[in-house]
């Protein structure tokens, strides 16, 4: 009796101190309602001001799978990279923690626990608060790893793949009527300290993510 009350004690501190809290995505809705691509594009603007309403998980996989989800043989993704190189690792922010998204596995991965938003907002130096109205955050963080070289133009490279990742979150969004702005400013060496990045690893874009503020 006493060894079975310690294999169900073992089993509840297990539990109560299990570390990785991944998030297996729904997949994304190929049939969503979306505006017309030129609708879209006379139409997008950014956005720095949410409404308190959080996404479902139906609509963070699908934000993310228009960021850089898998389009094609499980090898492309939604937005191009240089040589298809792949190179921009894409990281959620939210109240929760942060995660990041796997395109191929389709999950998101735990990084680390807790609201981190505030790395996204800004530094000592200069912040925006309106980020943290939103729910969610991307961060785009290119891995130079992956890129088959580190010089100048490797970089150049990584940093224009970023901004692709970056501009289908602001198409997407526009189309399906959720908001966003693509920003650079973050605390980028917070959020390395926290990701625990490589020197050959960077974020260089975010893109807060929400519904517009109801009037
Ligand atoms: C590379 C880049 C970096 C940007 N960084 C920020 C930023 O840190 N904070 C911000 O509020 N907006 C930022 N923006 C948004 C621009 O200010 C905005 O796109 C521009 O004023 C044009 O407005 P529109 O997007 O409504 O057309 C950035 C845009 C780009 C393309």
């Amino acid at each position: 009796m006493k060894k079975l009350f310690s294999i169900a004690a073992a089993i509840l501190f297990a539990s109560c101190t299990s570390t990785a809290q991944d998030i297996k995505l729904p997949a994304a809705d190929m049939n969503q309602k979306s505006l017309s691509m030129v609708e879209t594009l006379r139409t997008r603007h950014s956005v720095r001001t949410y409404s308190s309403r959080e996404l479902s998980l139906q609509e963070l996989s699908n934000l993310c799978w228009a960021a850089c989800g898998v389009s094609r043989n499980n090898d492309f993704r939604t937005s191009p990279t240089a040589r298809n190189r792949k190179e921009i690792r894409l990281f959620v922010f939210t109240k929760k923690g942060v995660y990041e998204y796997l395109p191929v596995e389709n999950i998101l991965k735990e990084m680390a626990k807790g609201d981190q938003r505030s790395l996204v907002a800004g530094s000592k130096e200069f912040s925006q608060d309106f980020v943290l109205e939103a729910p969610v955050s991307l961060v785009m963080v290119l891995d130079l790893e992956k890129m088959g070289g580190k010089d100048e133009r490797a970089r150049m490279m990584g940093c224009v793949d970023a901004g692709n990742v970056s501009e289908n979150v602001n198409l997407y969004c526009q189309s399906v009527g959720l908001c966003t702005v693509p920003r650079a400013t973050m605390d980028s060496k917070g959020i390395s300290a926290l990701l625990k990045l490589t020197a050959d690893q960077f974020p260089v874009m975010n893109n807060p993510v929400g519904y517009p503020k109801e009037d």
